[in-house]
């Protein structure tokens, strides 16, 4: 069974994707890394970010290895480089990208077959999973979403306020709504968790309920 897991930035996904596998016992892909990834060793190898064919021919190069978990560049596991200002300045030029989508959607539904997944992006229940048997649009308030930002980015980024992180998050949900593919949507026959009230375990708990209800609906063991 595939459950997707789409929603802007700072709603909670990352948090409640790996949640909600620990509890079912599924594995968990983080595409946010993938087009990470591969941002980051573009910058690496002084590749033309407006070379749509060599961003490309490293999208869905060996050198990037992808399993759900595990990113690692060169067999080397990138740490937090991955979420560095270096990449989050680059990555739109990555992700607007429609021949490099191509070749990592390619990657994520061959990473998907024939195991339980909890998948989660921009468009995985669009665009790479539309026929995934449970779709969920995470959203919170733009306050909210700064707020929890703020709290985690406080302590490594001196002066930061949140104003700033406001601006930032504004531009990034401009960004995810307006890439002309694969750009960020509610999916049609998606159900949406408003996760403002709600704590992480909460939203784990929600997504639990949701899974069990579907599986039930389905007849899926
Ligand atoms: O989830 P994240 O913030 O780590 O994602 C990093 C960037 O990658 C973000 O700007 C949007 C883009 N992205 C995308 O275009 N499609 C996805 N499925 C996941 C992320």
């Amino acid at each position: 069974m595939i459950v997707t897991l789409d929603g802007p930035a700072g709603s909670g996904k990352s948090s409640a994707a790996q949640g909600l596998a620990d509890r079912l016992g599924w594995l968990h892909l983080n595409t946010g890394a993938m087009y990470r990834a591969v941002t980051l060793a573009a910058l690496r190898r002084g590749i033309d970010l407006a070379d749509a064919t060599a961003l490309a021919a490293l999208a869905g190069s060996p050198g990037l290895e992808f399993k759900p978990g595990v990113v690692r560049i060169d067999g080397v596991d990138p740490g937090k480089d991955l979420r560095g200002a270096a990449v989050n300045e680059a990555i739109k030029a990555v992700a607007d990208c429609p021949a490099v989508r191509g070749a990592l959607v390619l990657r994520q539904r061959l990473l998907a077959e024939g195991i339980d997944l909890v998948t989660e992006g921009r468009d995985q229940g669009t665009v790479v999973f539309p026929a995934a048997e449970l779709k969920v649009y995470l959203t919170a308030s733009r306050e909210v979403r700064a707020r929890r930002r703020f709290a985690e980015e406080a302590a490594r980024r001196p002066g930061i306020t949140l104003a700033d992180i406001l601006a930032e998050q504004d531009r990034r949900d401009a960004d995810d709504r307006g890439r002309q593919h694969g750009a960020l949507r509610v999916p049609a026959d998606a159900v949406e968790v408003d996760t403002d009230r709600l704590t992480c375990a909460g939203v784990v708990d929600t997504l639990v309920g949701l899974v069990a209800s579907r599986r039930s609906a389905g007849g899926v063991a």
